[in-house]
């Protein structure tokens, strides 16, 4: 991966498990320009590669913000986040949008959960900038583990937008997102990100209103996956370079047995950093990072953890 050097300006602890990290170039050159709703692989203080949403204004080219949640649960990637201090230097992939804003939409209704604030609030930063038409309703534990969302209230630009709820039992939530239809148009695009019993529940109560495509999701977690069946198949490079997938082997795996590089970062499915073209064939998505929309257009698929429902696939490495 072709890094970018940064260093960490500012260190804002927005909750107690939740802090931002303000990263400028160490050198003079301009940082990347970014789309609403993008997201980085940070290389953390132990060598660790993991994903961050950019949660600032995409406008704002003097600084990149992500916001990274302590999570006792993970590898250690968040953890090593958590020791960083001003002054000190990371490296970065570029920016990379698996989420974006629909330009077709007449209204956006952004719902977030928990740290799943924060790629909806870099395109909620967007919608303001453009005076777009959109709702954010942002839920959480409590006031205390909701970051950003005392400054969020005191925005001019989001005070009449955000609709902050706290405490919402689970058993609740169908009912206070089912409150929320009346809220679409014909041409609304949801977007949301949060846990994944969350957001099972806003595909539920939107997606028969707007329809699937029209339903756009962030995932942290790799999905579950029956792999009893899986048949090996034939891939093909656009170099004319044939191989051999076994059922229990991954194109990825494969590929990067034989030297063949390929961009990559969680192995998952998540993070999008394999997703490559799809010149031939059909893949059997396993994926959790295409849009459904990506997945039906059959161009692209990731690598890491999809496979073929044809006997043979000819893939273009992005
Ligand atoms: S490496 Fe992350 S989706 Fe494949």
């Amino acid at each position: 991966m072709k890094t970018i050097p940064v260093r960490v300006a500012e260190v804002v602890d927005e909750t107690a498990e939740v802090r931002t990290l303000r990263l400028v170039r160490t050198d003079a050159a301009p940082l990347p320009e970014y789309e609403a709703g993008a997201h980085i692989d940070v290389v953390g203080p132990t060598g660790m590669t993991r994903q961050y949403s950019l949660c600032g204004r995409p406008s704002d080219r003097s600084a990149l913000l992500i916001a990274v949640k302590r999570e006792p649960e993970s590898r250690g990637g968040s953890q090593a986040l958590h020791t960083v201090s001003a002054g000190d230097t990371l490296e970065i992939g570029q920016p990379r949008n698996l989420l974006t804003l629909a330009p077709d939409a007449d209204r956006h209704l952004l719902v977030a959960a928990g740290i799943g604030i924060t790629p909806l609030l870099g395109m909620a930063h967007e919608l303001a900038e453009r005076d777009a038409d959109f709702e954010l309703h942002y839920f959480a534990r409590s006031r205390e583990e909701a970051a950003f969302v005392d400054r969020l209230e005191s925005l001019p630009e989001f005070r009449s937008r955000i609709h902050s709820r706290f405490g919402t039992p689970r058993d609740e939530l169908p009912a206070v997102l089912a409150d929320l239809v009346p809220e679409l148009t014909p041409h609304s695009h949801l977007y949301t990100c949060g846990p994944e019993g969350f957001m099972a529940e806003v595909i539920k109560a939107f997606s028969p209103v707007v329809g699937n495509e029209r339903v756009h999701l962030e995932r942290f977690v790799a999905a579950e996956t029956d792999t009893s069946g899986d048949q090996p198949f034939t891939v093909e490079l656009d170099t004319g370079e044939v191989f051999e997938i076994p059922a229990e082997r991954s194109i990825l795996g494969v590929l990067a047995e034989n030297d063949i590089e390929v961009f990559k970062s969680c192995e998952e499915g998540i993070c999008g950093s394999c997703v490559s073209g799809v010149l031939e064939g059909t893949p059997d998505h396993r994926d959790q990072c295409l849009s459904a929309a990506d997945r039906s257009a059959g161009d692209q698929m990731a690598l890491c953890v999809s496979r073929a429902l044809t006997d043979r696939l000819v893939i273009e490495l992005y």
